[in-house]
């Protein structure tokens, strides 16, 4: 048994789904062993826009942040793994790309703020709160088990 499982919610944005980076952001996703148990392609509109980035309202870069996130499909997943939520942020790298750590998502993917391939819920709040915006609880299929989760079963006590 992981000993701080956490669910968080994870969308390729319109940016990476149009260059064509879906299979290899999932690969890398897949790599580190987090278990996806909900996945699906769906176009963003400005009222979903305006509930998930409902925190950035009346910020300057919000206008645009919502043009970008509406501009095409984005790739909306559901992650769970130990410590899922902060672990994928430092997967993700920093929001700016040109400060995100070599080896991270935007730091391999991504030039520009605004067009920076993924994000990633930044709390357990957020968390809960952007996965119920997403997805039905019945859209959410974790009765199956990782490799990493058969590994601890047959390991521990
Ligand atoms: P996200 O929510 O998309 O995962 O990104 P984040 O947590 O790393 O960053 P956040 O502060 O939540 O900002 C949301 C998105 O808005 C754009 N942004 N532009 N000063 C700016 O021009 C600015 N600040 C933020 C970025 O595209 C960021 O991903
Ligand atoms: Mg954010």
């Amino acid at each position: 048994m992981l000993t701080n499982e956490e669910r968080t919610f994870v969308a390729i944005k319109p940016d990476a789904v149009k260059r064509g980076l879906i299979g290899r952001i999932i690969r890398k996703i897949e790599d580190k062993g987090y278990k996806i148990v909900a996945l699906k392609m769906l176009q963003v509109d400005e009222e979903l826009a305006a509930k998930h980035y409902a925190e950035h309202v009346g910020k300057p870069f919000y206008e645009g942040l919502v043009r970008f996130i509406t501009s095409g499909p984005i790739i909306a997943m559901v992650l769970q793994g130990e410590n899922a939520i902060s672990g994928i942020r430092k997967f993700m790298g920093k929001t700016d790309p040109n400060d995100a750590e070599v080896g991270s998502i935007r730091g391999d993917f991504a030039q520009v703020m605004r067009y920076n391939s993924i994000h990633g819920s930044d709390s357990k709040e957020s968390a809960e709160r952007e996965i119920g915006l997403y997805f039905k609880e019945e859209e959410i299929c974790d009765g199956w088990e990782t490799m990493l989760e058969m590994i601890m079963r047959e390991c521990e006590e």
